[in-house]
């Protein structure tokens, strides 16, 4: 079935609130979301603005995938955006991640002509994430120990890739250089 990417607008707010509140994201902050919270977001511009921009993932008419761009306003000026990525439960595993990421990392980079890369985050136990982010061509480049609070107290490994332009043009992804550390002299 063909997917289709629509720009988030207003009168969504309660698909949203609806998909984000009754969805299961458990390697997201608070495991469950509230509905003030999403409205306060829609309200403060967290989706659409300045900042950010958000698409549904759109199956036969069923929203089944959202997409949040942010950190774009200092794209201009040589900032990297990042995303969050969220497909629904029930649509998980047939490809729709690596489809939305696709798409995604193709609309920035043609958004925006003088982007060199493009970042995304998730916790080191999120495989299926990290499955998507290397079939996407983007290559491991962070790891933060205990930096992503979880719940009941625990914390998580943090680990982070990203794409550069030139490997997305290409298709080759290129590895950072682990092996730099400077001899003693
Ligand atoms: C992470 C997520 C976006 C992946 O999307 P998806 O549609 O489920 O994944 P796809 O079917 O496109 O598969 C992409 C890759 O992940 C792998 N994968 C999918 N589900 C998996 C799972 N549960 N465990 C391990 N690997 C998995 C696939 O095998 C595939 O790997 P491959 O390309 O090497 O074969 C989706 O599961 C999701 O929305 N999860 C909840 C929200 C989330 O954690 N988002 C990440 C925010 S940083």
């Amino acid at each position: 079935m063909d997917t289709r990417y629509q720009r988030l607008v207003v009168a969504d707010a309660d698909l949203l609130t609806d998909f984000l509140v009754n969805g299961a994201w458990p390697f997201h902050g608070p495991a469950a979301m509230d509905r003030d919270v999403v409205r306060r977001r829609v309200e403060d511009g967290f989706y659409e603005g300045r900042e950010s921009r958000t698409f549904w993932m759109v199956e036969g008419g069923g929203r089944v995938g959202l997409i949040r761009l942010f950190d774009l306003a200092d794209v201009p000026e040589g900032g990297t955006p990042m995303f969050d990525l969220r497909i629904a439960s029930a649509h998980r595993g047939r490809g729709l991640g690596r489809q939305g990421l696709a798409w995604l990392t193709g609309y920035l980079f043609t958004e925006f002509p003088g982007l060199g890369r493009i970042e995304g985050t998730t916790r080191q136990d999120n495989r299926a994430m990290r499955r998507t982010f290397l079939s996407g061509g983007y290559a491991k480049e962070a790891h933060y120990r205990d930096a992503w609070p979880g719940t009941r107290g625990r914390v998580h490994d943090a680990v982070g890739y990203a794409i550069l332009r030139r490997d997305w043009l290409s298709g080759e992804t290129t590895p950072p250089d682990w092996d730099d550390e400077m001899p003693v002299s």
